[in-house]
């Protein structure tokens, strides 16, 4: 084979270099010369190059194109992608090792097989021994869908070609590599070729190819993040790998919003779906002191998740915060915002909060329910009503973001937290002030309170 001749560009500033440099002799900036194909095409001569022009065509006579899309049967990856998979798009699905994409894949393929689905499996990460291994675990409809295991990403285009299945995954973006770039599998320039030739494949094809990429704990893997502008659509599939619930959720889609949510419980027998969330988050919670009830919004689902918190004394300075499931400095902010604006000053006290189930939560409107469940586990108080229902007495739910000054402040949907509250008889809540039509549809027990002093009035007393 002919050498190809490369270079390498500078993904900061385009100094390009014939050798490969640890550091950019244009901008000075460290690991941030990339790989470039130098393909024979002669420069210079006109810029058009002999290329025919294209004609425009106003919008409105571009025919609109029917595509049938491909439902997996796996609901919430089905919702995930706006309502099945287009023939022919490239889907990137993200996630740290071991969290479950492959089993997730591996359960669409087979559920399309078992829909008459031609399905391809191309594993460069494993053999196809394991991925049988795996398989058996997920079933007999998942031993049916065919595997390659190969690296060569040559190989794998011209599989593609020959088997021209209708959905294919390729699992793991990091793991092929082409000849015709000397870096090695996983760096940028291999992910990038890899990614823009199954791409080419996908659209020439109609294969539909979902492909697996992987994320280090702080995202900060080349892979992924140079894929995005690429492919059609970015998947994330995430959850804490100890814990049994997963999130699948679109960064990115072209196809459909992004604001839906797929919900999974990882088994012994591969992921299911978790159809009532809530009902499973609610199981647990007890009520006792330093427990509140937060009501969420993922993407456009409510869902119930308990809050835990415990205050205990410490010598240690700076005493203690541990989070799991809410940003830490967000919990900073909350127990500053207590102190100064709620009179509960815990600077003597470690602080731990989780919320129960290992669901995270990056919205503000936790704030409310995690200042709530502090306070209650500061006082030794317990959030319930009092009232007993079958034998247990209904908790506390609350959210709202907590402003700077005390305010309790609106958030989005609460009509739909106060509806999913509602739905397991958990009426009393309190939420921040609200408009005149979500008021009317408000039960009674939901009390809106304007500022953090109110609401911990209200809860505590
Ligand atoms: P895997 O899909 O291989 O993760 P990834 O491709 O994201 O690296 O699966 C990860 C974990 O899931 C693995 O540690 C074992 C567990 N698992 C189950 O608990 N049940 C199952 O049925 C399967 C297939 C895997
Ligand atoms: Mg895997």
């Amino acid at each position: 084979m002919a050498k190809v001749q490369s270079i390498y560009i500078c993904s900061e500033c385009g100094q390009d270099t014939a050798k490969w440099m640890g550091r950019c002799p244009g901008c000075g900036q460290w690991n941030t010369l990339i790989e470039e194909r130098v393909d024979s095409v002669s420069p210079g001569g006109s810029a058009a190059n002999g290329a025919s022009p294209a004609v425009p065509v106003q919008l409105k006579d571009v025919a609109d194109i029917q595509v049938e899309r491909l439902k997996s049967g796996m609901e919430g990856f089905d919702l995930v992608l706006g309502g099945g998979i287009v023939p022919g798009s490239l889907v990137l699905l993200g996630g740290s090792p071991g969290i479950g994409k492959s089993t997730l894949l591996n359960q669409v393929l087979a559920s399309l097989a078992g829909r008459g689905v031609k399905t391809l499996y191309v594993s460069g990460e494993e053999s196809a021994a394991q991925v049988r291994l795996r398989a058996e675990r997920l079933g007999a409809q998942a031993l049916q869908v065919p595997v390659v295991s190969e690296t060569a990403l040559e190989t794998v285009i011209s599989t593609l070609a020959a088997e021209r299945p209708q959905v294919c995954v390729v699992d793991s973006v990091q793991t092929l590599y082409s000849d015709r770039l000397a870096s090695v599998a996983g760096s940028v320039a291999q992910v990038r070729e890899v990614a823009g030739s199954l791409l080419k494949m996908a659209k020439r094809e109609s294969v539909a190819v979902l492909l697996v990429g992987h994320v280090t704990k702080d995202g900060s893997l080349a892979g992924p993040r140079v894929l995005e502008h690429m492919v059609d659509c970015v998947l994330q599939f995430e959850g804490d790998r100890h814990r049994t619930y997963r999130l699948l959720r679109a960064h990115k889609n072209r196809f459909g919003s992004t604001d839906e949510l797929g919900l999974y419980e990882m088994r012994g027998e591969g992921l299911a779906e978790v159809v009532d969330v809530s009902a499973h988050l609610l199981e647990g919670s007890t009520g006792a002191p330093g427990s509140c009830m937060l009501a969420t919004i993922e993407g456009t689902r409510p869902l119930l998740v308990e809050v835990q918190a415990l205050v205990s004394g410490t010598e240690i300075i700076p005493p203690r915060r541990v989070v799991n499931g809410i940003d830490r400095n967000r919990l900073s902010m909350v127990l500053a915002i207590l102190a100064r604006h709620g009179g509960i000053s815990l600077g003597g006290s470690d602080v731990f909060v989780n919320l129960a189930g290992g669901v995270q939560s990056s919205e503000p409107g936790a704030d409310l329910a995690v200042a709530l469940a502090v306070a209650s586990a500061a006082k030794g108080i317990s959030l319930t009503d009092g009232q007993s229902r079958d034998g247990r007495a209904a908790q506390l739910v609350a959210f709202g973001e907590l402003g700077l000054t005390g305010e309790v402040r609106h958030v989005q949907h609460p009509r739909r937290r106060l509806a999913e509250a509602g739905k397991f008889g958990l009426d009393w809540a309190l939420t921040p002030p609200l408009e005149k039509s979500d008021r009317d549809a408000a039960g009674e027990g939901a009390h809106q309170v304007g500022t953090l002093r109110q609401a911990l009035q209200a809860a505590l007393s």
